[in-house]
């Protein structure tokens, strides 16, 4: 059986494209919002593999996409790792940080198979139960994004306590980048193992970092990932998302070795296949915001999308998840926009 999406990530032109949506499971969804509420918090939810597989499957049931995302978080890797994390209603993640070389040495890598095995359990009943034609999308966070959440204790901001840190002790950001990296190695393979036909890896907080920043902190982890991966699973396509990385994308492409780049929605289509090699597919990127909107404005920038990435392997997506306040209504339609889209 032939998986639309696996076929473009290595490489083939298709018309349609293949979809799937960043964040498909969530609060948008009724159903998502009911079995959320029978459980006791959002780790606990990630680690009952029924509620995990449930949540996985119920945005396929409605939309038809063509790959589904394991339902878990970025933040399980820290959470085995043994870092204290809480996830606040309606403040997000909240860690408590890391400050100095002995928290890192704290840190116990041992514990991640055994803490995460509900996960990969998740992985496995959800490969025996999608339709055949439907790919399976394991993920992690890239180290730089995960070790943001660490050490800042909470995602976005200005990331300066990182940045000042990792200037200051180097020997430090290189400590935490490669036990992260070395994590999120082991955490992919164990869910290719399960079940997974493809891996994205999210850098979300990717950008606002200076050049030699960017080299060391998301583009060199990324680089020694990929060859890992590809020693142990050369078959499986790695898809890159390094967030609001502007004009470093071609670069991010070429330098890292992976299969596929998510791009978010700043990205102007024709630049993107202009400046990025051949090789690589380029998967996104409508605006999030768009998809809340719905309407004529939803059809255009669809199709502008569909369009400006007619020439190259190509994933719809969106250029961020979808947004708690998204109506599933306009979802369908985005799903009729793009199956009735001809080249
Ligand atoms: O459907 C899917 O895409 C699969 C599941 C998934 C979740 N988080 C579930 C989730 C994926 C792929 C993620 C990735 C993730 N998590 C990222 C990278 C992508 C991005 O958004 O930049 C990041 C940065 C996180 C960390 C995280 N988890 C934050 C900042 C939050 C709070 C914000 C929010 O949307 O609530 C979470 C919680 C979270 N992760 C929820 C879901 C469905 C909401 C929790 C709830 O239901 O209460």
């Amino acid at each position: 059986m032939i998986k639309k999406f696996i076929e473009a990530l290595k490489g083939r032109r298709m018309s349609p494209p293949p979809w799937w949506l960043m964040r498909q499971a969530g609060r948008y969804l009724p159903e998502y919002r009911e079995l959320r509420a029978r459980a006791k918090g959002f780790l606990d939810f990630c680690y009952r593999p029924e509620m995990a597989v449930e949540a996985t499957l119920q945005p396929l049931r409605r939309f038809g996409m063509d790959a589904a995302i394991l339902f878990s978080d970025i933040l399980v890797v820290p959470d085995a790792l043994g870092q204290k994390l809480e996830f606040r209603e309606g403040e997000g993640p909240v860690l408590e940080p890391l400050v100095s070389s002995r928290d890192i040495a704290r840190l116990e890598p041992e514990n991640l198979d055994r803490h995460l095995a509900p996960v990969y359990a998740a992985v496995r009943r959800i490969a025996d139960e999608l339709p055949a034609e439907v790919a399976l999308i394991g993920f992690a966070g890239a180290p730089w994004t995960v070790a943001v959440y660490m050490v800042e204790g909470r995602g976005g901001g200005e990331r300066t306590k990182i940045r000042d840190w990792f200037r200051a002790r180097p020997a430090d950001g290189e400590t935490l980048l490669e036990l992260l990296a070395d994590a999120t190695v082991a955490h992919l393979s164990r869910q290719i193992e399960s079940g997974a036909e493809a891996v994205q890896l999210f850098d979300s907080w990717a950008g606002g970092l200076d050049d030699e920043e960017f080299r060391r902190f998301v583009i060199a982890p990324t680089k020694v990932i990929v060859a890992k991966l590809k020693a142990h699973h050369p078959g499986v396509p790695i898809i890159g998302f390094p967030r609001e990385a502007a004009s470093r994308y071609p670069e991010y492409a070429r330098a890292t070795g992976v299969d596929a780049i998510g791009l978010d929605g700043a990205v102007v289509p024709a630049w993107a296949v202009r400046e990025i090699a051949g090789g690589c597919a380029l998967q996104g990127n409508l605006d999030n915001r768009v998809l809340v909107a719905g309407g004529a404005r939803l059809a255009d920038e669809a199709r502008r999308i569909l369009d400006g990435f007619r020439d190259r392997p190509h994933v719809f997506n969106l250029g961020h998840g979808v947004l708690p306040e998204t109506p599933p209504a306009h979802v369908a339609e985005l799903a009729q926009i793009i199956r009735a889209w001809k080249d």
